[in-house]
Order: C-alpha cells, then structure tokens, then sequence
C-alpha cells in the first residue's frame, strides 16, 4: 500500500470508529494551544535524562507529575549519542524512547529540546567535540561540513522521535529548533530555515515547532524565523507583561509562552552557589499563570554532571559536577520546601493529582573508606594510554589526538640548563584548561587556562618535562564553543618555544572499568621530598555495604576533605570532578544503583594535586549530607 493509500485507510478506520485522531495546535484565533480540540495551557518542568541514572527517572518524573506538571521538557545532547561519527548509543542512561514512553506512561507530555546546540551548561552546548577536526568549522552556521553531520544526526534521530510525536499517539507536544539562537553572533537565517525543513521533513507538518529566545528584542531578531512559533525565557523578578509584550511583538497572536522559568541558577567552581528564594519563584509564577500564560519551570530537576560533561563559560570559568541548579528537586531527587511551594501555586490553576508523593530517598553513611596510593600517572602510561604515544616537534590538541574528554600526557625535555628559577609559560593562554607540571618526577606546578600562564621551574638540560593537561569542559555558550583542548599553542621556556613532545593520549575510564590500575603494584618510590604539590596518582579503597540493614543500598555523598582536586570513579562508574579547595561544591552525589551488596565496592581516586596520603590519613568519607553551597576562598580567585 502506498502512504497516501495507508493514510486514506486509517482516515476510513477513523471515521468508522468515530474517534479523531490525536491533535495538538497553535490556535491563533484564541491565544492558546488546542489539544484534541480543547483549549490547552502546559506547566512543564526542566528534565534532563542525560544528568540522572535510568534507574531513577521513573521516580523523578513521578515526583514532577505529583507537583502538578502536566509536561516535561527535555534537551538531547548530541555529543551524548554519538561520540564519533556514525557511532550512535541509545542504550542504558542514553535509552531516550525508554525515558519518553516511561513520561507517557506516568501522564506528562514532552517538550521536546533536539538542539543540534543545546547549550544547557553541557560540554560544548551539546556538540560533539569530533566537529572541531575542521579547524575553522562555524557551528551553528550554514558552513557545509556543520550542516552535512547535523543531516546525519538528525537523519538518525528525529525518525526514531516521530512515533513519540502526540499525533502519532506519543507523548511529544512541540519540537524546539536550534536554541536561543538570538543570542548567537553568526544569526544566520539560512542555517535557521535548513533546520526547519529538516524537522519538517522528518516529523512531518502537523508537529509544532518552536523557537526560545530572551526575551528582548534584540535576542528574537536573529532567533525568531518565520513558520516556527516564537517563545521567550525569563526569571522571577521580571516584568512578567513587559517579557510577555516582547514575545507578542514577534507572535501578535496564539499562547503566550516562558519556556525557561528559572527556578534557580548554575554555578562555576570558585564562585559562590546560585540561590534563588521560593517567595520570588512563585511570585512570578503566580502572575505569569495568572494571565494564562504556559511555562516550563528550568529547572525542576538539575541532577549531576558526571564523567565529564559539565561546560564551561567564558572568560573561561567551569560549572561544577552538582547540577543541582537550586531547583525545586535536588540533584539526588529530593523534596525541597520550593516543591510544595510551586505544587501549591499550580493547585490555584489546575487540579493536581491526588495520592502519595514519592518521598525523598534515604541516604546512607558508609562512614570513612582509607585509601591507599596505586600509581602515579606517569608510572601509569603503559596501561592507561591505549594507543601509544604521538611525537611532534610542537604540541597537538586532544582532537589531533583523536580524545575528546579526560587527560592527556605531555611530555618533553629541558633544553637548556635551568639552574634559577626560568619562567616556563603559555604566553598565549593556550593551556587548555589546566596543566600539572613536573620536572624529573618532582611536581613544579600548575598552569591553569585564564589564571596563571607562567610558573617556574629548576632543572638541568635534558631533564624530563611531564605535563598532565585536564580537559575541565568545554565552553557551552558564546562564542567560545569552538574549545580546542590540551596545549593549544607552544609552551616557552624563557620566551622560547618547547619542542620535541611526546603525546600519550589517555584511557582512564577504559582502564579504571578493566580493573587495570587494580592489578598494579603500589608505587615503588620511597618517601617524597617535602611540597605542597604532589604528582597526578592514582589512590583506591574499598568499603563494604553493611549486612542486616534492610533496604541497602541507598545513596549517598562522597565528600574528599583534605584532597585538592581531582576525579573519583565508583565500582567504574565516573561520579565526575571533585575540587573542595576551589567550591563551592564539596561532595559528589552517588546514587545507589552504582553501589553492589555482593562483592565490595571499589573506589578509584585521581588526585592532580596533592593527596593528603603523604602527611597524614588518607580516607574519603561517605556521608548522608550534601554541600554544593560552601563558600570556599582560593588563593587563585581572581575577579
Ligand atoms: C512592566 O511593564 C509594563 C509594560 O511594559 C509597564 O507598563 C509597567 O510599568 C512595568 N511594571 C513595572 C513594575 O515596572
Ligand atoms: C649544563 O650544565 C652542565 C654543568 O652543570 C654542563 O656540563 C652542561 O654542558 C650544560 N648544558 C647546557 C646545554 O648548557
Ligand atoms: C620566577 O622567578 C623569578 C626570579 O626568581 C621571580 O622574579 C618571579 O617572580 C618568579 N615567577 C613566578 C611566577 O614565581
Ligand atoms: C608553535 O610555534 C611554531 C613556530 O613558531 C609554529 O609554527 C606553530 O604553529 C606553533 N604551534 C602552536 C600549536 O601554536
Ligand atoms: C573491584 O575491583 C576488583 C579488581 O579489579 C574487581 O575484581 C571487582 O569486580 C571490582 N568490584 C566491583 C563491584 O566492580
Ligand atoms: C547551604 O545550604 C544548606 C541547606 O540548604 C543551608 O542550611 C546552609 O545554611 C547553606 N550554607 C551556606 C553557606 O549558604
């Protein structure tokens, strides 16, 4: 049967059946959405599936359900799925139609966020990194060889979105194209209408499609577009008619929708935690679902930055591994008194659903687990460099080395005799974005992109340079999205270039996950000289879930006083970057469906700076008590 006779066949089912087939709409006439033919108003909420365990979306999305949402919105982060190019995953915590049809059937239609840019404080916006092997790409821009991967990408997915779509019987509503694109410099029209006509060719013309922008004039001028409906973002504070007024002046008709209420705010490590009060959240929510209006509250579930994926903004300041973002849940899915206080501003507008909200999750103190120090990183190489080492005469970025997250090793030698002290320097800033230095196995210090471009070092000709460059996430917003990481330009050592590298591109996780680091022997050095810097090592440590506990594992918080900086693995499972010395995120949030009962549990330390093994006890501690607030001064705090 051809479509149109497979069309024509359902119509007459249909038809003989007497049910309409499922509809969602702008209605122009009368300000508002139509859903199967009634006047329809959304209160969604912010949801991102890439920040939580499978195991625990279902109770996320059920506690946003019992608040009174009757919508999610979800972002897709490109770089998530397809790693390299061609190479797709959608399976485990990537399982999108899982997380869509378990939003189905919990009662919440989807807002659904496909970018291809994102932005959402996610490294690089979204956008996988393998873009940059074009040196001089423009993202987010009509240039050929950005649009010919957004083809494929979207050529995969959208495809595998259109059964979810509402008029297919699923529960997606509305379709994002690009974000906040306004806010972009390129306002490139044509690469706005090309992604139209390709949610168009994939979704078909019934789905809505929409646009986000700030809600300014100057942000809907390259964002708005022609055929795809205008909404606008905004906080509590704002002048709610005054944002609203703006969204009219590129929608003079049809609903009027905030499709970024924010309930809170992000963070950057080194700068005080983003608080914003519950009063001045349903204030404004009050007066903008007081004019009828639809809204999604970003966010009402931050969740967790693991692994790698946090972003970065610029002048160059990372965003921590908590995404708790102040939300009404907290990153571990917990009731906050933000929670009731939105459910009871949304009871005055629709009737919410009656029966047990999910409670917050017990927490478990596993107590103090002593770890033990495996190898240094350089000791290390053979086993967690899989590819073998690159040489060049200058320095190459993670993408020439084919890695896109983590570490890479730089090694090289002095030239010349440094008998006093000799500024060794990226007069360029290209450290990308921090460097831990040693010269003949003794640490020297730390470059770190934007703050400290020279240190110094001693050392005679011929002396090993090692140089670990961690890739702390990519700029997400601006700009600076084109984010090369590792050593993006020379070195100098008094003012003259280092040559002569040595790459090792690096496989931590791989080799973390193997087993790999277990099975060596602990470091053979013998005591170090005294400094306040260590080398970049590996530490590990086991603990055990109690017996006779019901209901065990729970989650819990891992808090690392007195260690510096670094990346914790549990049982392989990347929990991401811990860094108490800089704040103000001070424990690691770890969920249970990582923690096992049958065997112990084993955890995997990197610590860049200094452990605090050498002078003293060496544990880390399970608690049942977050900190993403604590205000930590730094001697690098710069403004
Ligand atoms: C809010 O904006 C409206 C329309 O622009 C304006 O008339 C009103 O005075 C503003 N209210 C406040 C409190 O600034
Ligand atoms: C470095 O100094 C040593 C003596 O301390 C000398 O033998 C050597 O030639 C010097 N090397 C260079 C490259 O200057
Ligand atoms: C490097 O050493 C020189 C000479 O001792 C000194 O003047 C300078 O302040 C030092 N620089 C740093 C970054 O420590
Ligand atoms: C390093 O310097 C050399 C010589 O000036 C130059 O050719 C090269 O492009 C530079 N490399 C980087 C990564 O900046
Ligand atoms: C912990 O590491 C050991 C050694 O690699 C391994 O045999 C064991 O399976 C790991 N345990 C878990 C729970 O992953
Ligand atoms: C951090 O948050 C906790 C829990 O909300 C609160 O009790 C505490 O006062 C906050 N601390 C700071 C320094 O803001």
């Amino acid at each position: 049967m051809s479509l149109l006779g497979l069309g024509s066949f359902l119509l007459l089912l249909l038809g003989l059946t007497g049910a309409a087939p499922p509809s969602f709409s702008v209605d122009y006439q009368n300000d508002c959405f139509r859903k199967d033919g009634e006047k329809f108003r959304y209160i969604s909420g912010s949801i991102h599936y890439s920040r939580i365990p499978r195991a625990y979306w279902k109770d996320r999305l059920l506690k946003m359900y019992m608040a009174g949402l009757n919508a999610i919105q979800t972002y897709i982060p490109w770089n998530f799925h397809e790693d390299s190019p061609g190479s797709y995953d959608f399976s485990g915590d990537r399982d999108l139609e899982y997380f869509l049809q378990l939003a189905q059937d919990i009662g919440l239609l989807v807002i659904l966020r496909p970018g291809p840019y994102i932005c959402a404080e996610w490294d690089m916006g979204g956008l996988p990194a393998w873009l940059l092997h074009k040196q001089d790409i423009v993202l987010r821009s009509s240039d050929p060889d950005y649009i010919a991967a957004v083809d494929s990408w979207m050529g995969k997915l959208l495809p595998m979105m259109k059964p979810f779509l509402y008029q297919n019987g699923g529960p997606i509503i509305s379709v994002q194209v690009e974000n906040e694109y306004g806010s972009y410099f390129a306002c490139d029209y044509n690469y706005m209408r090309h992604l139209y006509k390709l949610m168009r060719f994939y979704l078909g013309e019934e789905v809505v499609l929409f646009t986000t922008d700030g809600a300014s004039l100057g942000f809907l001028k390259c964002g708005a577009i022609q055929g795809v409906y205008a909404t606008v973002d905004f906080g509590p504070g704002s002048n709610v008619s005054a944002a609203f007024a703006t969204q009219r002046h590129a929608e003079p008709y049809g609903p009027l929708v905030n499709s970024e209420y924010y309930t809170g705010w992000l963070d950057h490590w080194g700068s005080p935690h983003s608080a914003v009060s519950t009063k001045d959240v349903v204030v404004t929510l009050n007066e903008i679902l007081a004019m009828g209006a639809n809204v999604n509250l970003y966010m009402f579930i931050g969740g967790t930055n693991f692994g790698y994926w946090n972003g970065a903004n610029s002048p160059y300041a990372a965003q921590p591994t908590s995404y708790d973002y102040n939300a009404p849940l907290t990153e571990a899915g917990d009731l906050t008194e933000k929670y009731f206080a939105i459910r009871e501003v949304i009871k005055m507008y629709r009737k919410i659903p009656e029966g047990l909200i999910p409670p917050s999750s017990p927490k478990f103190a596993y107590g103090s687990v002593k770890m033990q120090q495996l190898q240094t990183v350089s000791e290390a190489l053979e086993t967690i460099s899989f590819s073998g080492p690159v040489e060049s005469l200058f320095p190459q970025t993670f993408i020439d080395l084919n890695q896109a997250f983590g570490y890479v090793f730089y090694r090289t030698k002095l030239p010349v005799n440094c008998s006093t002290p000799t500024p060794l320097a990226s007069p360029l800033n290209g450290v990308h974005d921090r460097a831990y230095v040693s010269v003949d196995g003794v640490a020297s210090g730390i470059l770190e992109r934007g703050k400290v471009l020279s240190i110094n070092v001693t050392g005679k000709a011929g002396s090993q340079v090692d140089i670990l460059v961690e890739n702390m996430g990519r700029i997400n917003y601006g700009k600076g999205i084109n984010d090369f990481k590792g050593l993006v330009s020379n070195l100098t050592l008094d003012n003259v270039a280092l040559t002569g590298w040595t790459m090792y591109s690096l496989g931590i996780d791989q080799a973390v996950n193997q087993g790999l680091l277990w099975e060596m022997k602990p470091t053979s050095s013998g005591p170090l000289p005294p400094s306040v810097l260590s080398l970049p090592a590996f530490y590990g440590g086991t603990f055990i879930i109690p017996d006779g506990i019901p209901d065990l594992p729970q989650d819990t918080y891992i808090s690392m006083p007195k260690w510096h900086k670094g990346q914790v693995w549990i049982n392989g499972f990347n929990l991401g970057r811990y860094w108490p010395t800089r704040g103000p995120q001070l424990t690691l949030y770890v969920p249970a469906s990582i923690l096992t009962t049958d065997a112990p549990n084993n955890v995997t330390v990197l610590e860049l700076e200094a452990a605090p093994c050498l002078s003293g006890p060496c544990t880390v501690e399970f608690t049942t008590t977050p900190i993403v607030n604590a205000t930590v001064h730094s001697e690098h705090r710069h403004v």
